[in-house]
């Protein structure tokens, strides 16, 4: 059993089943590479208040540096007997600076803490997810460059609606990702980074001490925009985890984005469809049937969405009952965010690749463009055109329809005599030229591009 951090009251040594129920280092120690820089951070806040000496600040600026190398690589080893990782740093700082190390933690608890970390935590993730969502977008881009002018049905209820380019098709999904990454960016940016809550009251620190501009430690586009402020309001800093539901919230949305382009996909390769084919790189196959090239890796982005919505609502009913401001249910939030991050990060950068080897069957595609009901409203507007009111003209489409499906006759191969019963003004040439896709596409004028 490691050391705890608040030994000093307690007589009697915790029961081993509490250390076991309380304990969170096998999860958060996640947090060390984050939880280090808010100790490198307090180093030079108390430095400033003349709470170390400046030798004993660099001294423990440097042993802390030097875990925080060690946890950007992956290569930070906790101990699984610590309370947590706050509590695992403290260990390592004593071991290595003996005395020095117990005033590190001089006005500071793990409550305000716990909660700059995981605040860091959510604001790098936010924009490393809104970089992969960026890569995911691109490769759509490349997808639809690739297959450039073909034409598919767009469906509505899951019936053919009307034709449209698959550039739009797979841009409708870009465009829901667009928001995506919106508003991963404005997760992002409320994270506001403060110190000085302590456990919930404030510290004896001059908040002046608190202001820190870009302090070392990060590199990349976080750097510039990486500023402390002293705390606003100490319990609300201790007590908030909005940050963590708004961020669970736009993950959520993102899945839902790529759980519904798995379903267009699932869809799209089925044999009944065969519009789209997986590269085999990306699909399985069957144990027992050996026909079976499986599209495991969409549903399994389909399931995850399950997951990402349960993570949400876990979190939004953690918080919903707790009084101000700490209370330990909050350290629950962090299994839900790290495994949400986990999820939307792969499945992104699995879509990335997937989406790059999609190959689409012209020829499943064409004949499905050859149903004739697609081109229905494209025969309602022709009639407008003619003056026709559009509810008269629709309902005489709608009978020509009808007519076409219970005699199994085209409306191609009509006579004009037999168009000319719905209306006298179906020329047979007319309709003919409009029963045609590109033909179709190009009348759409109202999409600005
Ligand atoms: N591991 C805790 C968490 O994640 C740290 C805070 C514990 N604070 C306390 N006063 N017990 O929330």
């Amino acid at each position: 059993m490691s050391k705890k951090m608040w030994g000093g009251r307690f007589a009697k040594p915790t029961h081993p089943l509490v250390e076991k129920f309380t304990g969170s280092i096998h999860y958060d120690c996640r947090l060390a590479e984050y939880d280090l820089l808010g100790s490198m951070i307090h180093v030079e806040v108390l430095r400033r208040a003349k709470l170390l000496k400046t030798g004993e600040a660099s001294r423990m600026y440097k042993a802390l540096e030097a875990l925080h190398a060690n946890a950007v690589k992956g290569a930070y080893v906790s101990d699984p007997s610590s309370e947590d990782i706050h509590t695992d740093i403290q260990n390592k700082l004593e071991r290595s600076l003996g005395e020095l190390a117990l005033k590190l933690h001089t006005a500071r608890s793990r409550n305000d803490q716990v909660a700059f970390a995981s605040k860091l935590y959510t604001k790098m993730k936010a924009l490393e997810i809104g970089t992969l969502i960026s890569n995911l977008i691109k490769a759509l881009g490349s997808l639809a460059d690739k297959n450039k002018g073909l034409l598919v049905p767009a469906f509505t209820h899951m019936q053919h609606a009307q034709v449209v380019r698959l550039r739009d098709y797979l841009g409708a999904y870009a465009e829901m990702l667009k928001r995506d990454a919106v508003r991963l960016d404005a997760v992002a940016k409320n994270v506001r980074l403060v110190m000085g809550a302590g456990a919930v009251a404030g510290t004896p620190i001059d908040s002046v001490k608190y202001e820190i501009k870009s302090p070392g430690g990060l590199s990349g586009a976080l750097a510039k925009s990486f500023n402390i402020h002293p705390v606003s309001n100490s319990i609300d800093a201790v007590s908030d985890r909005d940050y963590v539901i708004d961020m669970l919230g736009a993950m959520a949305i993102v899945g839902m984005h790529v759980s519904r382009l798995s379903e267009d996909l699932i869809i799209w390769s089925t044999k009944e469809f065969g519009f789209v084919s997986l590269d085999e790189a990306f699909a399985t196959g069957s144990s027992l049937m050996p026909q079976k090239k499986n599209p495991d890796v969409l549903e399994l982005a389909r399931g995850y969405s399950g997951r990402l919505y349960g993570n949400l609502v876990n979190s939004l009913i953690v918080m919903k009952g707790l009084p101000l401001s700490y209370n330990r249910d909050m350290q629950l939030d962090k299994e839900p965010l790290f495994d949400s991050v986990n999820i939307v990060s792969s499945e992104l950068r699995v879509f990335a690749e997937l989406v790059k080897t999609l190959t689409f069957n012209k020829a499943n595609i064409e004949n499905a463009l050859e149903d004739e009901s697609l081109y229905a409203t494209d025969l309602v507007y022709y009639l407008v055109d003619k003056g026709i009111p559009f509810k008269t003209a629709h309902s005489m489409i709608g009978r020509l329809v009808k007519h076409s499906i219970d005699s199994s006759i085209e409306i191609k191969s009509m006579s004009q005599a037999e168009l000319d019963k719905y209306s006298d003004k179906l020329l047979r040439a007319d309709i003919i030229r409009l029963l045609n896709p590109a033909v179709s596409v190009k009348s759409k004028r109202s999409i600005k591009r």
